[in-house]
C-alpha cells in the first residue's frame, strides 16, 4: 500500500530560514519538499522579460525553476509584485495542492500554505525572525555571492517584501490559527531545525 499523504506546511516572510528548514525537515522525515517562492519568483523572471503575468504563471514549466537567476534581488521584487495577482495565484493553485498531498509525504515553504494552499496540513509551522535578523542574513548571503548591496539597501528591501506579501488581499502572508510559530531571531539553525521536528513529531503520533 502506498504512503499515506502528511503534510507540513511552513509559512513566514522573506528570509526567515524557511528554505534551509524546510530541506532539513523533508530529509529528515524522508519527504518531498517544494519551495512555492521559486514559483513565483520563476513567474516574476518571466515578467521581467516582458511576459504578461497571467500568461506566465499559465505556462510555467519545470524547466523554468532551474534558473540561477531566481535568487536576485530584483526577481524577488517582481516576485512578490506579481503574487498579488489572484489570476497569477489561481494558475499555481492545483500543482502545489497536488504536491501536498502526495504519497510518502511534502513539505512546501512558502507564505499561504498553512492557510490557502493546505488549510488540512496535518503539521503547521510559521518561521519568522525580526526584519533586521532577516535583512543581515540576506545581506551576508548575497555579499559572499558577490553583490554589492548595502546591509540598508537590503534591509529596506526586506520590509518592502514583507508590507506587500503582508497587506495584500489575496491570500496575505499570516500564520494560519493553528501554526505554531519559531522566532528565529536568537536561535541557530540546528535549534530551530530540532524544533520544528518535534512539532512534526507530535502531529504524526498525535
Ligand atoms: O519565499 P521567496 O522569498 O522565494 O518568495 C518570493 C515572493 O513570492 C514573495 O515575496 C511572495 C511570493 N510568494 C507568495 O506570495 N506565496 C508563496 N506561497 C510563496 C512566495
Amino acid at each position: 500500500m502506498a504512503p499515506q499523504p502528511f503534510t507540513i506546511a511552513i509559512d513566514g516572510p522573506a528570509a526567515a530560514g524557511k528554505g534551509t528548514l524546510s530541506r532539513a525537515v523533508a530529509e529528515h522525515f524522508g519527504f518531498a519538499h517544494l519551495d512555492t517562492g521559486l514559483l513565483y519568483r520563476a513567474v516574476g523572471a518571466k515578467v521581467l522579460l516582458g511576459m504578461e503575468p497571467q500568461t506566465a504563471a499559465e505556462t510555467l514549466s519545470p524547466s523554468d525553476l532551474e534558473n540561477d537567476g531566481l535568487r536576485s534581488p530584483e526577481v524577488a521584487q517582481s516576485a512578490s509584485r506579481i503574487a498579488v495577482i489572484p489570476s497569477v495565484r489561481a494558475a499555481l493553485l492545483d500543482f502545489q495542492r497536488s504536491f501536498a498531498r502526495r504519497a510518502g509525504g511534502a513539505v512546501l515553504d512558502g507564505r499561504d500554505i498553512g492557510t490557502v494552499i493546505c488549510p488540512q496540513a496535518e503539521a503547521k509551522l510559521f518561521v519568522t525572525a525580526s526584519a533586521e535578523v532577516r535583512a543581515m542574513r540576506r545581506y551576508k548571503e548575497l555579499s559572499a555571492h558577490g553583490a554589492t548591496d548595502s546591509y540598508e539597501k537590503v534591509l529596506a528591501d526586506v520590509k518592502e517584501r514583507d508590507a506587500r506579501d503582508r497587506d495584500r488581499s489575496t491570500a496575505p502572508l499570516k500564520p494560519a490559527d493553528d501554526a505554531v510559530v519559531i522566532d528565529t531571531s536568537d536561535m541557530s539553525i540546528d535549534a530551530a531545525v530540532a524544533a520544528a521536528i518535534e512539532v512534526v513529531k507530535a502531529r504524526r503520533s498525535g
